[in-house]
């Protein structure tokens, strides 16, 4: 798909990885809709837009919700008369303490975002694509999906399921000319490993990875790059490709 042009949907693009890729596609000429929970993130994500030439809006959502994730859908319609791309980024960990620790709220908090804020979000971008005879969406899984962690199983299992997800919806693009992909991270320098530890240190589920990684953490750019790469290889349906510098240890 030729990006110039053309609407698309970013989940968590109030920083971090979400963020990058909004402003990169902003760079190629698409029209951005920055959601994201966190106002302040969000309307700063449009700002940088909007002062480097490019056009964006933003809608407060939350994807864990029906109701969150058809309002997010209902605005870029409104906003942007509809949308060709849609990624689904947001993502969080459940942080300290960790398994098996965490609350039972917070569990159901995370598969929420993880897992139905992505399926919820796949649902309506086909359904908005099909108007259009077709579109992308993307979606973030994370190494965390291939390699077990003792400290987030809770993690791994909802980024496993984005990945069998994503591989599950390869035949969409037969029936709805919709190709749904996933990048799947290693280590990438955002506020992540600071919002899941207790606000200015890492969780502790994060140490040894931030360890191994050191300083060949990735820049968010690096999985921006495999986003703008799905968009535009016509050909990849239900690949889910690892972005990542460093070989993760199993069992950690
Ligand atoms: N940073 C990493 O090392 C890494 C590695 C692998 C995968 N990932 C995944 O990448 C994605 C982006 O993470 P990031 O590193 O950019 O983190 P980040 O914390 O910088 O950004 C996540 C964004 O999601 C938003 N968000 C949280 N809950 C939301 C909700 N209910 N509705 C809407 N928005 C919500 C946050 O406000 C935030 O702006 C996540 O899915 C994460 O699991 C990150």
């Amino acid at each position: 798909m030729d990006i110039q042009g053309k609407v698309a949907l970013i989940t968590g693009a109030g920083s971090g990885i979400g963020r990058a890729t909004a402003l990169m596609l902003a760079r190629e000429g698409a029209a951005v809709m920055v959601a994201d929970i966190d106002p302040a993130g969000g309307t700063a994500t449009v700002e940088a837009i909007a002062s480097a030439g490019g056009r964006a809006a933003y809608v407060r959502s939350d994807v864990s919700t029906p109701a969150g994730t058809r309002a997010m859908f209902a605005e870029v319609e409104r906003v942007f008369g509809g949308v060709d791309i849609v990624y689904n980024n947001a993502g969080v960990s459940c942080g300290d303490p960790v398994w098996p620790d965490v609350s039972l709220e917070r569990i159901a908090e995370v598969v929420a975002i993880n897992v139905m804020g992505v399926m919820m979000g796949t649902e309506m971008a086909v359904h908005a694509m099909r108007k259009r005879g077709g579109g992308v969406i993307i979606n973030t899984a994370s190494i965390a999906a291939d390699h077990p962690s003792r400290f987030e199983p809770v993690y791994g299992g909802t980024k496993a399921a984005v990945a069998m997800f994503t591989r599950s919806c390869a035949a969409l693009k037969e029936s709805d000319n919709v190709r749904v992909n996933a990048v799947s991270p290693g280590m990438v320098k955002t506020a992540f490993q600071r919002k899941t530890g207790d606000g200015t240190t890492p969780a502790t589920w994060l140490q040894p990875a931030i360890e191994r990684t050191g300083d060949n953490i990735l820049p968010p750019e690096a999985i921006a790059e495999a986003v703008l790469d799905f968009i535009r290889d016509d050909t990849q349906a239900g690949v889910v490709r690892t972005v990542t510098n460093v070989t993760p240890a199993t069992g950690s």
